[in-house]
């Protein structure tokens, strides 16, 4: 099991600091339980500082294809690396949505990551728009068609109408669509998308979610480590 907290943009340094310090230990209490926290791009070295020799690992939310060049607010794995970044998150609905990233920068980031050595959680999933029309298993074919094979690579099933809105796919939606993404890569999948301790348990419980990739309920420390107990139950 695998739970990532994706900070998104909060937690400045200082912040992000403190928090890491409160986290630190949550893997010792979690057999089976691979912790990860997704801070911006200010907070990662504060983030690392905190966690000291934790087991809890530090990925980024966003990694860029060249090793260096002139691409203005991007950031590259060697770069992360360097911090004691070990990976990152690549096509986020929210990077999909407002900062044009298309499956074809989303493929270029997944490859030179895990070419360079960082693990990668490639997000992908539908619209509402798009799972009413009854495409969710077209659009879900063509975002994870062009994501390579590789041992460090998971991919977040994230149905882009329950993020950040408290609409969270049922379990039994849930377990359609990973079995689906299953049948096309042979990747761990997890759940993302309104994701709390209210509901953790029950989708951690299906049997094609191997984890969660949370966001709002990753920023509260009890929030976060009660659905880091409900992987550690399911696991
Ligand atoms: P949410 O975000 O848990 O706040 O819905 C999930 C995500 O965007 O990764």
């Amino acid at each position: 099991m695998l739970i990532a907290g994706n900070w998104k943009m909060f937690k400045g340094a200082h912040e992000a600091r403190q928090f890491a310090t409160t986290i630190r230990h949550l893997p010792e209490r979690m057999a089976g339980v691979d912790v990860v926290v997704c801070p911006p791009w200010t907070s990662l070295e504060a983030t690392i500082a905190g966690l000291g020799k934790s087991a809890v690992r530090v990925y980024a939310q966003n990694v860029h294809w060249e090793l260096e060049g002139p691409f203005t607010g991007e950031a590259s794995a060697p770069m992360l690396l360097e911090l004691g970044v070990t990976g990152a998150l690549v096509g986020h609905s929210e990077r999909r949505q407002y900062f044009g990233e298309t499956d074809e920068t989303v493929r270029l980031r997944a490859e030179s990551a895990l070419e360079a050595g960082l693990a990668v959680i490639a997000c992908v999933g539908e619209t509402a728009d798009e799972r009413q029309a009854g495409e969710m298993q077209q659009v879900l074919e063509r975002q994870v068609s062009v994501l390579p094979r590789h041992e460090r690579l998971v991919i977040a099933y994230e149905p882009v109408w329950a993020i950040g809105t408290g609409l969270t796919a049922t379990p039994d939606l849930a377990q359609e669509a990973h079995s689906f993404v299953r049948s096309l890569h042979d990747a761990p999948v997890l759940y993302g998308g309104s994701v709390k301790p209210e509901n953790a348990a029950g989708l951690l419980a299906q049997p094609d979610v191997d984890g969660a990739l949370v966001g709002g309920a990753s920023l509260d420390a009890l929030d976060f480590e009660a659905i880091c107990q409900a992987a550690a139950q399911a696991a």
